[in-house]
């Protein structure tokens, strides 16, 4: 199996970038538990990060073929790009929307989110934490779906 896992814009300066809402652990870090947990259920992961909507919108499309799934945190893509929520649309791959901090309990233009729609699931709240669930929980789907 293998899995496109994206991570948006602002989500490099993890660990740095308003600690007190999103926490002290860096994007690397992130990135080293999931792909420790790749390995643990056997899926092979392609992790990336963009601060360019097109560059996402483009990685999702290329994602059409060879892939099994979607993790992604959009960032503040979520509340603003229809462009990436269409791309979700047209390649129709099982999507996970993660979020590490509670969107729905932070400011009012966070709590819209254009790619929940097209998504199988969110993930809002739990930290650095969230984006192993959305791997795990990923992978109970696709192993339920017989793919
Ligand atoms: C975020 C929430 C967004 O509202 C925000 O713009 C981000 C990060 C999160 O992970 O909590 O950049 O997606």
């Amino acid at each position: 199996r293998r899995v496109l896992v994206l991570h948006g814009p602002n989500l490099n300066l993890l660990g740095n970038r308003e600690p007190s809402i999103y926490g002290k652990t860096s994007l690397d870090a992130i990135d080293a538990a999931l792909a420790e947990l790749g390995d643990e259920l056997g899926i092979q992961l392609d992790i990336r990060q963009s601060n360019l909507e097109g560059e996402l919108v483009t990685w999702i499309q290329e994602a059409r073929t060879g892939y099994d799934g979607i993790v992604i945190n959009p960032a503040a893509y979520t509340h603003t790009s229809v462009a990436i929520r269409d791309a979700l649309a047209a390649v129709d791959l099982p999507t996970i929307e993660v979020h590490l901090s509670n969107i729905h309990r932070r400011e009012e233009f966070r709590r819209h989110s254009y790619i929940s729609g097209v998504a199988l699931a969110q993930i809002s709240g739990f930290g650095p934490t969230g984006y192993l669930l959305a791997l795990r929980g990923l992978h109970e789907h696709l192993a339920s779906n017989g793919t």
